[in-house]
């Protein structure tokens, strides 16, 4: 494995989801962070997540021989479901338990945390000023063989890859919440990316227990996004403009096509203030009239009276009772 020291740029949700994930596999792992209050953030999380890790190990037990234990199982956790066993399972959340713990570290000083780093994984508020600061910082305290990479949801690489100093080692791998259940890693590069290190992140992505998807061209919004928006957007257009009701809507997807879930079900997951939120973003939202403006009133009336989505209990379903 050649990117075997990863330092990861920002201890929030996902950073430290992607830096356990490389430790969970072997990697040695360290977190730079900016300020002591910095790490008072990131080591709750840490354990937070090192726990949860090793708690969907456990439950995996439960899921081997059951129909549905294929589709739900962790995915990032086990690489080989088929061949499972209770046993298995234990001796993974052994090697767990002693690579959480011999091989994360925490960093202050950025020389010292990207002295030897073979990748740094750029995971920072989405926040362009902030980012190119860090790039700027660190551009001439990393050592030629580092390649950078970026986790953002939203902003493409050519945007920073001039302030890298690299930008010919420098893509986008982008990770999902809960990498060690959704593991998937989109890999986009922008023009100037050298093809051998766009590899290097599919191999690396690999390494790590994520599904590569690669991406040819630089996207807005990736793969995923790209697909998923503009559905979620018309469903709740329908919905907006009383065509139909949220169950008739989901049913109406799931029945045709086969999937779980339809677009509302899908929409309490990811929440309904990121709803609102890429609602805002689009220009129509400000014109009166419009159904992206009435929409965002919908969806702002829901969000105030607490109904969020799964995570508040209450979202366009009731998951209060079971
Ligand atoms: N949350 C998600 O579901 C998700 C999914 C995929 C990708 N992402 C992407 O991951 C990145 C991080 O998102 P997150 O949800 O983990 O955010 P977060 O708010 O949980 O964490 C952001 C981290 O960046 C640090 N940070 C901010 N400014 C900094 C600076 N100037 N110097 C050093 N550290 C700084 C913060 O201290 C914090 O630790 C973003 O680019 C986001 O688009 C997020």
């Amino acid at each position: 494995m050649r990117l075997q020291k990863v330092v990861v740029a920002g201890g929030g949700v996902l950073g430290t989801q992607i830096g356990l994930m490389c430790a969970y596999v072997g990697k040695d792992v360290t977190f730079w962070l900016r300020s002591e209050g910095s790490i008072g953030r990131t080591k709750p999380k840490i354990e937070r997540y090192c726990g949860l890790m090793l708690e969907d190990l456990l439950k995996a037990k439960a899921l081997i021989g059951t129909p549905m234990g294929a589709y739900v199982y962790p995915k990032g956790l086990i690489r080989d479901w088929k061949s499972t066993t209770s046993e298995t399972i234990d001796s993974l959340i052994e090697q767990a338990k002693k690579n959480f713990a011999e091989h994360v570290h925490i960093e202050l000083d950025m020389a010292k945390a990207v002295a030897d780093a073979d990748v740094v994984i750029e995971s920072m508020s989405e926040d362009p000023k902030a980012k190119i600061g860090v790039y700027e910082a660190m551009r001439d305290l990393l050592p030629e063989k580092t390649l950078l990479f970026t986790n953002s949801s939203t902003m493409l690489p050519s945007t920073f890859a001039e302030y890298t100093g690299r930008p010919e080692k420098y893509c986008a791998v982008h990770f999902a919440n809960t990498i060690w259940k959704n593991n998937t890693a989109e890999i986009m590069g922008h023009a100037g990316t050298d093809p051998e290190v766009f590899k290097e992140a599919v191999a690396f992505a690999d390494e790590i227990n994520m599904i590569p998807l690669e991406l040819h061209k630089e996207q807005p919004g990736y793969i995923l996004n790209s697909m998923l928006v503009p559905f979620l957007s018309a469903a709740q257009a329908l919905w907006a403009t009383d065509v139909a009701d949220v169950s008739t809507i989901d049913k109406t997807w799931e029945l045709a096509t086969g999937a779980p879930a339809g677009p509302f079900k899908i929409l309490d997951i990811v929440g309904l203030e990121t709803a609102y939120n890429i609602n805002q973003m689009k220009p129509e939202a400000q014109i009166e009239g419009s159904v992206t403006n009435l929409l965002g009133k919908l969806l702002k009336e829901k969000i105030d009276k607490g109904e969020t989505g799964v995570n508040a209990g209450k979202g366009f379903y009731d998951y209060s009772k079971k």
